[in-house]
């Protein structure tokens, strides 16, 4: 499978209904909302009153990436926005199964996302149960960052993990995702990209979406 996510974070605050209608129309598949609260990441994005606006342009489905400590915390407004995905870290969550247990009850997918140096036998004992996992390429908190190119290996070592299971989770990444590095990670096994910078911005947005679709087809 190859999804692209583009990630609201690079678009233009400015101009979020014209960039809703670019999006709408493209042949984007999720769009990616990064919530951050300047704890859990060393950075502040945006809230509930903005991905409520956003909620009623888009009509696409929602996944809402979750930087925050207790993200469980956030379950039903989640669900009020009409997120198809909530996507939470395994870092913040204590209580990582209930969390994901509450997600579902709630009628929503759940993605749980890996920082850079958290190691995916993190996620052994929850594989059959969570719905997508999500490698960060880069460390969570910006926008633009460089690539961390170990992801190539951890992607390729998370197939195979999943793979020995039997589970059917979706591998998604998230950081540094463009032109170059989108054909490696689809060779590595990847479903879903978050793109933020190499979309929103550039002159023909909808025409880096196509591209970055071409870029991980993959013949299987
Ligand atoms: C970073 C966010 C990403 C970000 C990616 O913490 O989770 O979704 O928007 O941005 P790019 O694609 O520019 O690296
Ligand atoms: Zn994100």
């Amino acid at each position: 499978m190859n999804m692209i996510a583009p990630s609201l974070l690079a678009a233009d605050f400015g101009n979020l209904e014209r960039e809703m209608q670019w999006f709408n129309a493209s042949e984007a598949d999720w769009l990616h909302l990064d919530v951050m609260d300047g704890v859990f990441v060393p950075n502040i994005s945006f809230g509930f009153p903005v991905m409520e606006r956003v909620a009623k342009l888009c009509n696409k489905p929602l996944d809402v990436h979750l930087m925050t400590v207790q993200p469980e915390k956030f379950i039903g407004r989640v669900r009020d926005l009409g997120a198809t995905v909530m996507n939470i870290h395994q870092e913040a969550c204590i209580h990582l199964h209930r969390v994901v247990q509450q997600i579902h009850e709630a009628g929503m997918k759940a993605a749980v996302s890996l920082c850079p140096s958290t190691p995916i036998s993190t996620l052994e004992d929850i594989l059959e149960d969570v719905d997508v996992i999500m490698l960060m390429t880069v460390n969570p908190g910006f926008g633009g960052q460089k690539f961390i190119n170990h992801s190539l290996d951890k992607v390729c070592r998370l197939k195979a993990m999943l793979q020995t299971v039997g589970s059917k989770a979706l591998i998604e990444v998230d950081g540094g995702v463009n032109r170059q590095t989108a054909p490696l990670l689809a060779d590595a096994g990847v479903d879903i990209y978050v793109a933020g910078s190499a979309v929103f911005g550039k002159d023909d947005p909808a025409a880096e979406v196509l591209e970055l679709k071409r870029l991980t087809q993959r013949i299987l």
